[in-house]
């Protein structure tokens, strides 16, 4: 697909032609990927955070936030839940805190390895080389860090740097998948600025860095943030901006799977959170082959909020446990078994 045919998917509002798309990409997705739905256990260990993104609610500048960072033995109790529970990939999620040091992580990412066994993702945003080298000797398999958008403008504009000049996540990722990770990344659709031309160049670029995961979701104003609470004069001019929808998430991820038909997808929380009813499931039946329950403990779960109303607030891991096996099971589909992993690397490893 070129860039203009997926800036007309992006802007049909055609209901049957629409129909098109989705049973083209769930087509594509049963071909390359199969039927079953991989299930990944996220465990967001810490909510403290150096960055002050303009959009996130857990950003630096939040001083309305309790803060917390999970100690290591509870950290390996929920990844023997998350074994328990069944589920093949335990994903470390945090903000980005330097606090999480590079010993105490390897040692973290050691012991699960060696207790459950189980495939490790890593989220914890830019960190050193010397880091993530370590942290993939001591065993971690994946790394999630999404690009959040293609054009530079307005990637620049919405996250202050750290230290005076931006990170090139794109130039970041690929030296992940060097160190030996799968990588996953992926963009916020709908941002304050962002324009259908960006967002199929978003789309294109994820079959560019032939992602492994990729991770889409609505964004969604935080009341505690500059984008938040500014946005309307950000907007691009009426007709070019890209909305926050539902629907429009529905064409990213249908897009994506076109796109990298072996990618790893995930129906996320922000699209439930638009629609909790049947969000996940839509995003299952139009691309989507990963869902990720939440395993944090749930007296943390309130304090991770990246956005507000964020889906499984007041549930425990094991609600999610069995919420998503029902979902996954009302759709005609099965939960996956093993790690799930990427059938891209596969097929390059069988190579
Ligand atoms: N709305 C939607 N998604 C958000 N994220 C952060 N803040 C928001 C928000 N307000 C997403 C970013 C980040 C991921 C962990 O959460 O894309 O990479
Ligand atoms: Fe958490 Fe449905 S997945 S309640």
């Amino acid at each position: 697909m070129d860039k203009q045919e997926i800036i007309r998917w992006l802007k049909c509002e055609d209901e049957a032609e629409l129909e098109q798309l989705w049973q083209k990409a769930d087509q594509i997705r049963e071909r390359h990927v199969g039927k079953s739905v991989h299930l990944r256990g996220l465990l967001e260990i810490s909510n403290i955070c150096a960055r002050d993104c303009h959009y996130c609610g857990i950003r630096t500048g939040n001083d309305g936030l309790e803060r917390y960072r999970m100690p290591e033995d509870e950290i390996v109790a929920c990844a023997h839940e998350g074994k328990d529970y069944r589920y093949g990939t335990v994903v470390l999620q945090a903000g980005e805190d330097y606090g999480i040091t590079r010993e105490w992580m390897a040692a973290l990412i050691r012991r699960i390895k060696k207790e459950t066994g189980l495939a490790v993702t890593l989220s914890l945003g830019e960190r050193s080389d010397e880091d993530l080298v370590a942290w993939k000797e001591a065993g971690a398999d994946r790394y999630l860090l999404r690009f959040e958008t293609s054009n530079r403008e307005l990637y620049d504009r919405i996250h202050p740097p750290l230290k005076g000049t931006h990170v090139d996540r794109q130039a970041l990722l690929l030296r992940l998948r060097e160190i030996g990770y799968e990588i996953g990344s992926g963009v916020m659709i709908g941002i304050p600025g962002q324009t259908y031309d960006d967002l199929a160049e978003d789309i294109l670029t994820f079959s560019r860095l032939d992602l492994d995961m990729i991770g889409v979701g609505p964004y969604i104003p935080h009341h505690d943030t500059p984008l938040g609470t500014d946005d309307e004069a950000l907007k691009a001019p009426e007709g070019e901006q890209v909305p926050n929808t539902e629907a429009m998430t529905y064409k990213v991820i249908a897009l994506a799977r076109i796109a990298c038909p072996d990618a790893n997808i995930p129906s996320t929380t922000a699209l439930a959170t638009l629609n909790t009813a049947t969000g996940r499931e839509l995003g299952l039946s139009r691309g989507a082959n990963i869902v990720m329950p939440n395993l944090t403990p749930r007296k943390y779960r309130a304090m991770y909020e990246i956005y507000p109303a964020k889906a499984c607030i007041d549930e425990t891991a094991a609600d999610c446990r069995a919420c998503m096996q029902r979902r996954i099971i009302s759709i005609g589909r099965d939960v996956g078994a093993g790690r799930g992993d990427s059938p891209n690397r596969s097929k390059e490893k069988a190579a």
